[in-house]
C-alpha cells in the first residue's frame, strides 16, 4: 500500500526553558520509504523524531499517523509506539535491563505476548541483527556497536511498521557502520519505513530514497538525493559538503571525461561502471605493456 504513513503539519515546538526547537515543520514520509534527515546541530532532527512517536506533543501543528492525528492519552501512545520505533543515538537511554534476553524480550512482553509468543520475538531480532551468540550476556560489559545492535532489537521485536534512527551510524568503525547500513536495507526490503538522521552526506546520498535537509526548526529542502546534492547553493547555504559521488562525477564531466548528459550515479560501483564504460575505447596501459612483452619475447 502506498501513501503517507506520517505526516507533520505545521508543527511548533519549544522545550520549557523556552528553546523554540520547531517552528512550522511540515513533511511527509512515504509508507516503505527510505528517508533520510540531514542538517546543522541543533536543527531539529532529534526533536521531530520525539514528536513523531508522541514522546513530546507540538504546542501547535499536528502529527498524523496512518492518516489520523496523533492522540496523547496512555493507550493511544501505547498503540501508536507499536508502530512506530525510535533507535536513539545513545544505546545507554534504552537499554535498562541486566542481560541482553531481558531487554529485547522486555517491549514484547509489555505488549502482552505469551512467553512463546515473546520468545518467537525475540529470536528473529537476535538473528536479524546477528548478535545470537551474545543473547546471555549482561548488557553493561557490552562494546557501543553491540549495545547498539541490542536497542535495534529491542525496536525490531516490536515489529513497528516504521523504525527510526538518530544517528545510526555515529561513533561506530566503519566495518560496523556498514554492517548497520546493510541491516537498514534488510529491514527496508522486508517492507518496513526506514527514517534516520545523520551528519553523513554519502550515507544521505546512496541511501535514501527522499532527502529532508532541516535548518532552524524547519525543512529547508526536500527532495530525491540527486535534487538535493545537485543544489549548490542550498547545500552552500546549510553549510553541507557534496557527497563525494557527485564531486568526482562533476569533476570528470566538467572536464569533458563524461558526456554533458551522463546521468548521476548512485554509488561507487555504479560510478566505477561508467568511468569503465568511457575508458573501454581507449587504450589499456597494462595492454600496451604486456603487447611490448610479447613483441620483446618474440624478437
Ligand atoms: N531538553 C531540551 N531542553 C531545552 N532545549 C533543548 C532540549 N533538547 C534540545 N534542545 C534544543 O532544541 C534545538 C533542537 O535540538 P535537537 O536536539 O532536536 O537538534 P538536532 O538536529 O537533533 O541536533 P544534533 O545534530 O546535534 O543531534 C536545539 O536548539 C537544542 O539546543
Ligand atoms: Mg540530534
Amino acid at each position: 500500500m502506498v501513501g503517507p504513513i506520517l505526516e507533520v503539519v505545521d508543527v511548533h515546538f519549544a522545550y520549557p526553558d523556552g528553546t523554540q526547537a520547531l517552528a512550522g515543520m511540515s513533511l511527509t514520509i512515504e509508507r516503505g520509504s527510505k528517508v533520510v534527515f540531514l542538517g546543522p546541530n541543533g536543527a531539529g532532527k532529534t526533536t521531530l523524531f520525539l514528536q513523531l512517536n508522541g514522546i513530546l506533543r507540538p504546542s501547535q501543528g499536528v502529527v498524523r499517523f496512518d492518516g489520523n492525528d496523533l492522540r496523547y492519552d496512555r493507550r493511544s501512545l501505547m498503540e501508536l509506539r507499536k508502530n512506530v520505533g525510535i533507535v536513539f543515538q545513545d544505546p545507554d537511554s534504552q537499554i535498562f535491563s541486566a542481560s541482553v534476553l531481558q531487554d529485547i524480550s522486555f517491549g514484547p512482553f509489555n505488549l502482552g505476548m505469551s512467553e512463546e509468543e515473546v520468545r518467537g520475538r525475540v529470536q528473529g531480532a537476535l538473528a536479524a541483527v546477528g548478535i545470537e551468540s551474545i543473547a546471555d550476556r549482561p548488557t553493561h560489559f557490552l562494546s557501543l556497536g553491540q549495545k547498539k545492535r541490542v536497542a535495534i532489537a529491542g525496536v525490531l521485536a516490536m515489529e513497528p511498521q516504521v523504525i527510526i534512527f538518530d544517528e545510526p551510524t555515529s561513533s561506530l568503525d566503519p566495518k560496523t557502520a556498514k554492517q548497520l547500513l546493510i541491516l537498514l536495507d534488510d529491514i527496508s526490503r522486508d517492507g518496513k519505513t526506514v527514517v534516520i538522521s545523520t551528519h553523513d552526506v554519502d550515507i544521505a546520498y546512496s541511501w535514501a530514497d527522499r532527502v529532508y535537509v532541516l535548518e532552524s526548526g524547519r525543512v529547508a529542502d526536500a527532495g530525491t538525493p540527486q535534487e538535493i546534492f545537485l543544489d549548490e547553493a542550498m547545500l552552500e547555504r546549510v553549510d553541507l559538503t557534496q557527497p563525494w559521488i557527485v564531486d568526482v562525477w562533476r569533476e570528470l564531466r566538467d572536464n569533458g571525461y563524461l558526456p554533458p548528459n551522463a546521468l548521476l550515479p548512485r554509488t561507487k560501483s555504479a560510478l566505477l561502471a561508467l568511468i569503465r564504460s568511457r575508458l573501454c575505447h581507449s587504450f589499456r596501459i597494462t595492454d600496451l605493456v604486456s603487447e611490448r612483452a610479447a613483441i620483446n619475447e618474440r624478437g
